[in-house]
C-alpha cells in the first residue's frame, strides 16, 4: 500500500514546562519553543493539560490557543473539568488519554472498549465544538473498534511498549508489538478512523512506524526536548522530520 498522504510531525511540548515548574521559575516559555518547534517543521503542537498540573498549565494552554500559528492538539482525561477548558479554547484537536490506573488497557492506552457510553456522550459536544477527537489506545482491535462506534474521528496508537522492548533490547518482542500496531493501522484505517501514534518515539525507533502507510501524524515530544538539550531544539526537530520522511519514502 502506498502512503496515504504527507506525515504530519506534532512536537510535544510539555516537558519544556516540566523544566520550568522544577524551579518554580517563569521560563523556559513553552509558548517561545512551540513558536521554534513551527519554524523548525513542526506541523501541530501536542500539549498534555494534566489533572494534577505537573506541567502545562491552563495558563500555557490560553497562551497556545491564541499565540501559535498551526494547531494545537491538547491531550487530556475524559473529565467534566477538562471537556469545560476545551470548549473554552476549541483547540483543533483534542486527544483523549488515560491518566488514572483504571482508565487504562493493558496496552497503556485508553479503555475505550469498556466506557463506551460515557465516552460516545463525553465526545459528542467536543465534536459540535469542531474538535476533532482522538482516542489514545492500545492496538488491541476491541479498542479500535469502540472508538470507531462512539463516533471519534482518529486514533492514536501508543508506541509506547514497542519503544520499551526496542531500547531494553527484546527484538522478538519488540517486532511482536510493531506488527500488533502495524495491524491495528491497518484496521483503524480501514473502519474509517485517522490513524495517528506516539509515546515514546526516538530517533531509533520512528522509522518502522512512520513507515505504516496509514500513519498521517506522529506525536513526539520527551525525546526533541531531551535531545534539545544537546543539539539545540530546532536541530533536534529537524533530524526527526528528516528521519520521517526518509522512513516514508
Ligand atoms: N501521544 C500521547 C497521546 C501522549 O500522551 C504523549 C505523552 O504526553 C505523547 C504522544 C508523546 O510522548 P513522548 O513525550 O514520550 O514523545
Amino acid at each position: 500500500m502506498k502512503a496515504l498522504g504527507r506525515l504530519r510531525l506534532g512536537v510535544n511540548i510539555d516537558h519544556v514546562a516540566t523544566v520550568r515548574n522544577a524551579r518554580g521559575s517563569a521560563y523556559p516559555d513553552p509558548l517561545r519553543a512551540a513558536l521554534m518547534a513551527e519554524e523548525a517543521g513542526a506541523d501541530g503542537i501536542t500539549a498534555h493539560l494534566r489533572e494534577d498540573r505537573r506541567h502545562i498549565s491552563d495558563r500555557d494552554i490560553e497562551a497556545l490557543s491564541q499565540g501559535l500559528g498551526i494547531p494545537l492538539n491538547l491531550e487530556m482525561a475524559a473529565t467534566a473539568e477538562m471537556q469545560a477548558i476545551a470548549l473554552r479554547h476549541r483547540p483543533h484537536a483534542v486527544c483523549l488519554v488515560p491518566e488514572k490506573r483504571e482508565e487504562r488497557t493493558t496496552e497503556g492506552g485508553l479503555d475505550v472498549a469498556s466506557d463506551q457510553n460515557r465516552l460516545a456522550d463525553f465526545i459528542a459536544p467536543l465534536r459540535e465544538a469542531g474538535c476533532r477527537v482522538s482516542m489514545f489506545i492500545g492496538h488491541d482491535p476491541r479498542q479500535i473498534e469502540a472508538s470507531a462506534r462512539i463516533g471519534a474521528a482518529v486514533v492514536e496508537l501508543h508506541t509506547g511498549a514497542y519503544c520499551d522492548l526496542h531500547h531494553e533490547g527484546r527484538f522478538a518482542e519488540r517486532d511482536q508489538e510493531l506488527a500488533g500496531l502495524r495491524a491495528g493501522a491497518a484496521l483503524a484505517h480501514s473502519l474509517g478512523l485517522e490513524v495517528h501514534a506516539g509515546h515514546g518515539l526516538t530517533y531509533d525507533t520512528v522509522g518502522p512506524v512512520a513507515a505504516f502507510p496509514e500513519v498521517m501524524e506522529l506525536n513526539i515530544g520527551h525525546f526533541l526536548i531531551a535531545e534539545a538539550i544537546f543539539r539545540g531544539l530546532s536541530a533536534s526537530i529537524v533530524e526527526m522530520r528528516r528521519l520521517m520522511d526518509a522512513a516514508r519514502a
